[in-house]
């Protein structure tokens, strides 16, 4: 979390952005959900943050209240859906209303298929994609059009922002307990996209993160890379930052993102999309070249020409 508001840059954003908007952050403690907590913050939202850790909670509400920021913390685990159900009306007490859910709790380390418990793979999804599902229902009354604290019936409906992965486009190895979850987080953001959009006025989207430096995650995940190999599988060269995932959540949580209901966002610097070169720049242009010419030969030596 230290390193988070270090590494963090000036917003591209006004500040009043999210004015008046009231936001329920789960992992916002720590990471990557603490930026998008800080910068929601920043740009005029009322934040809750809810994790297992109070003393991480304490910590990191008492450093945005250093930013001037309205934050209050809820301690709660997302996989019990009594915690999901008494942290929503936590924020509904502190602030009147809840607009904003951001699912960032997660759980993951790697594993090989064989070596998980079925306890292990359970855990995971249970977190993920449970956890979400929880907090997702347990907001649902006050995040629907006319819910409490909403201007009536003819309100804007709040927005859900789902943190998901890229590690389930394909398969990543020894991780197929947290692609398995996040594939079924997708399917979920897709889901209430569907079913809470029309009568209720709910926007459901998500952001699948590539590495992000000086995370948990990184820790866990990247442990047995070099940076130097990690950056060969990012086309845009850098590791990615808590700041540009919050920046993706400020936009898709805000007016700018109003139309955009049931995708998923990847912001990983084309990460996912990392191949080995094939060949070399100049060798495939000469080569390439070098084939139209002779097929361009062959034609007008073949005077039928081809069928
Ligand atoms: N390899 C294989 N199995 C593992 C494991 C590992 N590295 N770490 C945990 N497990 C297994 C445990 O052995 C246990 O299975 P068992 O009962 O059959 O022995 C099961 O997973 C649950 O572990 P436990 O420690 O009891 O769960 P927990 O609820 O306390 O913790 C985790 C959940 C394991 C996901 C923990 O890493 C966590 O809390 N993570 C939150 C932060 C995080 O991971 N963020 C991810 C960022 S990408």
């Amino acid at each position: 979390m230290a390193g988070a508001a270090a590494e963090a840059e000036k917003s591209p954003f006004e500040k009043e952005l999210l004015a008046g908007k009231v936001a329920l952050i789960t992992g916002g403690g720590s990471g990557i959900c603490f930026e998008v907590a800080r910068q929601f913050g920043l740009h005029g939202a009322s934040v809750v943050l809810m994790g297992r850790r109070p003393d991480v909670l304490q910590t990191a509400a008492e450093s945005l209240r250093k930013e001037s920021i309205r934050v209050e913390h809820v301690e709660g685990d997302v996989r019990s859906a009594d915690d999901a159900t008494r942290a929503v009306e936590f924020v509904i007490e502190s602030f009147g209303k809840i607009d904003i859910l951001v699912n960032g709790a997660a759980g993951n380390f790697l594993s090989p298929a064989e070596g998980l418990s079925s306890n292990a793979f359970k855990t995971v999804i249970e977190i993920d994609t449970i956890g979400t599902f929880n907090m997702c229902k347990a907001a649902f009354p006050g995040l629907r059009r006319g819910g409490k604290g909403r201007d009536g019936a003819d309100g804007e409906g709040g927005v859900i922002i789902n943190i998901s992965a890229t590690l389930h486009y394909g398969a990543t190895w020894y991780q197929s307990h947290a692609s398995a979850a996040k594939a079924a987080v997708d399917s979920l953001t897709r889901s209430l996209s569907l079913e809470w959009g029309p009568d209720y006025g709910i926007r459901t989207a998500g952001i699948a993160p590539g590495p992000i430096a000086n995370t948990v995650g990184m820790q866990k995940l990247g442990v047995l890379v070099s940076e130097e190999d990690g950056l060969k599988n990012i086309p845009l060269r850098r590791m990615g930052k808590t700041w540009d995932i919050a920046m993706a959540a400020l936009f898709l949580a805000s007016r700018a993102g109003s139309w955009i209901s049931g995708e998923t966002l990847v912001v990983d610097g084309g990460h996912w999309l990392s191949k080995p070169q094939a060949f070399p720049r100049d060798a495939v242009t000469q080569a390439s070249r070098r084939v139209e010419k002779i097929s361009r030969e062959v034609g007008a030596s073949d005077k039928g020409g081809n069928p």
